[in-house]
């Protein structure tokens, strides 16, 4: 699968261009703010129907415009694929598959797989666990719809029953029986969701530990761990043993919305102990694990969009990169650097095929095109 060509109008900090791809490499470079990331954000826009970095759709419309459109062509499992998406000021979000507008835009999600690896991926890293359930919710119910509802349906039982809580509070009043019902629904939905979850980062730890070992030459010794309270206990009974804390506290404290992922270097925290450029091997080599994993589901190759990927590593790093790039275990490959010498360097010691654009206030330029 990749992505034939793109047209961008007021998308962001363009006002129109046409770009073709190389079904290969592409490299975007340029100085800092001249629209390396929103190009990509734009690829992102037609898997994910929204942007990966302003939720807010209008405010993705190009200042002082009124609507923007993204159109790109693909190649999917041997058929040509056109995907649009449109947004006006003040309407709705059109989103169109051949000329086909969807009725859900959850129906899209999936057709075309993607991995974005991003600055901003750190936040997975250093914030909450807010952030670690997303990416684990993000990427299973992209291939895994029951997933999504299953979700979605756990965090609405489990609202109504924190807001059971703080009323029975309020009234100085408690009813098992009510808090009950809602205990049934998040024990059927949660253990499901629990399970996938173990299966999930079971598959994923050991090839994200090969990946780091490639990435690093072996020298550090990484480990990735479900954490969540049901690997000790079955969820009625933790609800149940709960339940007094629950009503003092007027939330419900044990579920799967209390699962993480703990990440750990050298059996230390790398949150805490790892360097800037380790936690960003962390980062890589988890999102090339999620890659494989998606691979093997769908039966082809996501597209993979690396942005400012070899900043923070040294030389070592960024060839074993680009060496895992050259092996041919990915497809259609988007880069972004703000500098051009490193990029053509290592491409170049590599020989793989691939395209260099010039990338300058709003205009793309081939720069050059190498085919072996
Ligand atoms: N809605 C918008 N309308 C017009 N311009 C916008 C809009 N949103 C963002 N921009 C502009 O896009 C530019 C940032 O682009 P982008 O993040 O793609 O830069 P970049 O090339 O990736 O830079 P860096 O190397 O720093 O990562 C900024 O100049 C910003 O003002
Ligand atoms: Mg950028």
């Amino acid at each position: 699968m990749y992505l034939k060509n793109l047209s961008l109008i007021n998308f962001k900090n363009y006002e129109q261009l046409e770009i073709e791809f190389s079904q290969k490499i592409n490299c975007f470079v340029g100085d800092n703010g001249v629209g390396k990331t929103n190009l990509l954000d734009a690829v992102y826009y037609l898997s994910f129907c929204k942007s990966r970095f302003n939720l807010i759709d209008s405010q993705n419309i190009k200042h002082d415009e009124n609507f923007f459109v993204i159109q790109g062509n693909y190649y999917i499992r041997n058929e040509n694929e056109s995907v649009y998406c449109g947004i006006k000021r003040n309407k709705k979000k059109q989103f169109k598959r051949n000329k086909k507008e969807y009725k859900k835009l959850s129906d899209h999600i999936g057709l075309i797989p993607l991995v974005l690896i991003s600055p901003y991926d750190s936040n997975l890293i250093i914030a909450g666990s807010d952030e670690r359930r997303k990416f684990l919710n993000g990427v299973i119910s992209q291939f895994d719809k029951q997933y999504l509802e299953d979700l979605i349906k756990y965090n609405r039982a489990l609202s109504q029953r924190n807001s059971l809580l703080k009323n029975f509070a309020k009234t100085n009043t408690f009813n098992i029986e009510t808090i009950e019902i809602w205990d049934e629904q998040l024990i059927k939905l949660g253990t499901s969701i629990y399970e996938k979850r173990v299966n999930f980062v079971n598959e994923l730890m050991p090839v994200f530990q090969k990946y780091y070992e490639i990435i690093s030459n072996g020298n550090e010794e990484v480990k990735l761990n479900f954490s969540s309270q049901l690997h000790d206990f079955d969820f009625p009974e933790l609800l149940k043993n709960a339940i007094e804390r629950d009503r003092i506290l007027q939330y419900t404290t044990v579920g799967i919305h209390k699962d993480d992922l703990i990440f750990k270097l050298d059996d230390f925290l790398i949150k805490k102990n790892g360097s800037q450029g380790q936690q960003k091997t962390f980062l890589v080599a988890l999102k090339l694990a999620q890659f494989d994993y998606m691979k093997n589901i769908y039966g082809f190759k996501p597209i993979l969009l690396l942005d400012d990927v070899f900043d923070k590593f040294d030389l070592f790093r960024v060839k074993q990169i680009i060496k895992l790039v050259a092996e041919n275990n990915f497809r259609q490959i988007f880069i972004t650097d703000t500098n051009k010498d490193r990029v053509k360097n290592i491409l170049n010691d590599s020989s793989i095929e691939y395209n260099l654009f010039n990338v300058s206030n709003d205009t793309i330029e081939l720069s050059n095109n190498i085919k072996l």
